[in-house]
């Protein structure tokens, strides 16, 4: 069990529970489906960390993780720590930023929990977690980790990724929390600010760019795609 928290100001209807031995978000059911928690250890995390095709990965080559590179990245949209622990469980240094604090607390949790088991504590001890709004405070946040970002990763929410009646009830839990980040065009320029070599950011693969400066470079996924803004190579 985690330490006592400070309470976290929550959406009405919507509690952190410890449930399972993981602090999880909890709504009506009928409305948002089973608590939300992360795991780090069991399920489609560890599915993915065996099986789910190492640095041939989207998310991999977005990074510019290759064949003797592995940069330093910071993941800005932190969100549940999907990505970023892929790009850890890669080798990556990952510094993650959220700043929605019923979600941070969610990921410390999950990194708490992964930190005592024997197969994802080395990869868990490569990832560190700010809670803070990297549109406002980016350059500091990562100053406070004592962090160097060669890369910044950025998935913002995407106001009309799908039709509401479609969202999958876990993700109205974690919409109701997020919102719809429609200040990407400022986190873009924080990060292009903070990044020594590139900003990576994630899109649904037919939409627009973020508004500001073009990104010079896509790759394109089944259902996303990566719009690289770079500012120099990740030569080894
Ligand atoms: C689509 S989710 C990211 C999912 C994540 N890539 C994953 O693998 O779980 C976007 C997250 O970014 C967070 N976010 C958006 N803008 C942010 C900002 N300026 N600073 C910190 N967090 C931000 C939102 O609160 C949300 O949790």
């Amino acid at each position: 069990m985690s330490p006592a928290r400070p309470p976290i100001a929550l959406p009405a209807g919507l509690t952190l529970e410890e449930r399972d031995g993981r602090l999880a978000l909890v709504g009506d059911e009928r409305q948002y489906g089973k608590p939300l928690s992360v795991d780090f250890v069991s399920g489609k995390a560890a599915h993915r960390r065996q099986f789910g095709g190492g640095r041939g990965q989207l998310v991999a080559k977005a990074c510019g993780l290759s064949k003797g590179v592995t940069p330093s990245i910071v993941d800005a949209t932190a969100g549940l720590g999907r990505d970023a622990f892929v790009l850890a469980s890669l080798g990556a240094e990952v510094l993650m930023v959220e700043r929605v604090q019923a979600i941070a607390a969610l990921l410390e949790d999950g990194l708490a929990r992964a930190a005592r088991d024997a197969e994802t504590a080395p990869i868990t001890a490569r990832m560190q977690l700010r809670h803070g709004d990297a549109c406002e405070a980016l350059a500091a946040l990562v100053a406070s980790a004592e962090f160097t970002p060669q890369v910044v990763h950025l998935d913002p929410m995407f106001p009309h990724r799908e039709k509401s009646a479609l969202v999958k009830k876990e993700m109205r839990l974690f919409r109701e929390l997020a919102g719809e980040d429609d200040d990407a065009p400022r986190l873009l320029e924080a990060a292009l600010a903070v990044a020594t070599h590139r900003v990576v950011v994630k899109r649904p693969r037919k939409a627009p760019p973020i508004a500001g400066p073009a990104p010079q470079h896509t790759i394109d996924g089944k259902t996303s795609r990566y719009d690289l803004y770079v500012h120099r190579s990740l030569s080894r």
